[in-house]
């Protein structure tokens, strides 16, 4: 088990290029791979995730070649994935693993899906239930709620489906059905999660029709071959976002970062909490908004965050807690009972670090209470095999009144395997 130790900085300055965005690196090659035509994607994410999406789609008969700068991916058709030969390992990537069941589901073929120790705890029958109501057959442990399941493609219909929780991965997994459904496929959820397949079906020419009843995706209709750029990821980008608001001197340029709105929640609760945060030169790329961070060291102020921001910023909760860590006051996080189902139970795993470091928190059911301090004391802290735990506690580090040691670090290299260069080549000391 491999483990890091970051000395506390006297600064974060400088300009740095956080890496792809990792939800629409995995879009382009589930999109590219059914499309008609040749796709490519520059900016891709390299991370242990998305490699699991190409990984998956290669053993489906897709050629898929990487030249170092840019991805081309061969696209076979609505109906030219061919019969994997083998499990398809999702490794650590929930996207992955829930996004490609929604589009086997439609196949004509018999696939079976699993993950790593982590990802076969994590629920799936959020996306089981309603492919199977659409007339998936769909199996797996636990009468089919957790992975590996093993999915016998077929014909299935159109449905309207109310999701009760805020969730990209199951709207995206229903999109995906939806292409290969007899129909119409609609599906709402209480607010807005990230919009990137809606804006990536429609670049590729699928129907999607957005209204206040949810997103329909109309079935049958072939896909076209894209040129795609991806922007850096914003989730990347909020770990060094708050480094820079907590640690005393800093200036920081985040360069060609995604600010997709259902993206950005990290953003307003940070200038919520007081944060210089600036954007600077929005521009649009392959659909999705862009744009440069400017970030400078504040004096941040506790802060109640609760409803609709809470999905607009589900990945950053892990960085949220650290600026409350240092805010002055009390920050409340209400209705974010989702963290406890990511990669690990990010509520529990970072009260219990924040308490480690001398700070006061209560945990709820959804969210918990931070009081800041100017106090974070170091030591060792485990990253409990989530990539964004260990990302934040070394973040912590900066500030912290001695080194922190993050153990379990391998993780990182799902989602950003450049950052701890990246946030040594920022620190100063
Ligand atoms: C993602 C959706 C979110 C997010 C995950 C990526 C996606 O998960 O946490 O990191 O690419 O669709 P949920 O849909 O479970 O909220």
């Amino acid at each position: 088990m491999t483990s890091t130790t970051i000395q506390p900085a006297t600064s974060v300055r400088g300009e740095i290029v956080v890496p792809g965005d990792k939800s629409i690196s995995h879009r382009s090659i589930m999109l590219g791979a059914i499309a008609n035509g040749d796709t490519t994607v520059r900016g891709f994410l390299r991370g242990e995730d998305n490699m699991s999406t190409m990984h998956a789609f290669r053993a489906m008969g897709v050629d898929i070649r990487d030249d170092g700068e840019t991805i081309r991916i061969v696209g076979r058709g609505l109906h030219g994935l061919t019969e994997p030969g083998d499990v398809l390992d999702c490794g650590n990537s929930g996207t992955t693993i829930r996004l490609i069941t929604g589009l086997l589901a439609g196949q004509s073929f018999f696939s079976v899906v699993t993950g790593d120790q982590y990802l076969r705890k994590r629920p799936m029958k959020r996306v089981v239930e309603p492919l199977s109501r659409m007339g998936a057959r769909i199996a797996g442990r636990n009468n089919g709620t957790l992975a590996p399941l093993a999915i016998t493609g077929g014909s299935l219909k159109g449905i309207d489906y109310v999701s009760p929780v805020s969730s990209a991965q199951i709207k995206s997994s229903l999109m995906l059905a939806g292409l290969y459904a007899e129909g119409e496929t609609t599906v709402s959820e209480p607010s807005l999660s990230r919009d990137h397949s809606e804006r990536m079906f429609r670049l590729f020419g699928a129907s999607v029709v957005r209204n206040e009843q949810g997103v329909t995706v109309s079935g049958g209709v072939e896909l076209t071959a894209q040129e795609v750029t991806v922007p850096g990821d914003i989730s990347s980008a909020a770990f060094f976002i708050v480094a820079a608001l907590i640690t005393p001197n800093s200036e920081l340029l985040i360069k060609n970062v995604g600010v997709n709105p259902s993206r950005t929640g990290v953003i307003d609760i940070l200038q919520a909490m007081g944060g210089d945060i600036k954007l600077v030169d929005e521009r649009e790329l392959s659909g999705e908004p862009v744009a440069d961070i400017l970030v400078r060291s504040s004096r941040l102020k506790g802060i109640s965050i609760s409803g609709s921001v809470v999905p607009r910023a589900i990945d950053e909760f892990p960085a949220i807690c650290i600026a409350a860590a240092r805010a002055e006051g009390v920050t409340d996080i209400r209705d974010a009972r989702e963290l406890r189902v990511k990669e690990t139970d990010r509520i529990t795993a970072m009260a219990g670090n924040l308490v480690k470091m001398g700070i006061m928190v209560t945990e709820t059911d959804d969210g918990m209470d931070i009081t800041g301090s100017d106090r974070l004391t170091g030591g060792t802290f485990d990253s409990s095999g989530d990539h964004r735990i260990a990302m934040s506690m070394s973040v912590a580090a900066l500030v912290a009144s001695s080194a922190i040691t993050v153990t379990d670090i391998g993780c990182v290299a799902t989602s950003f395997p450049t950052f701890f260069p990246l946030l040594e080549k920022v620190a100063s000391r």
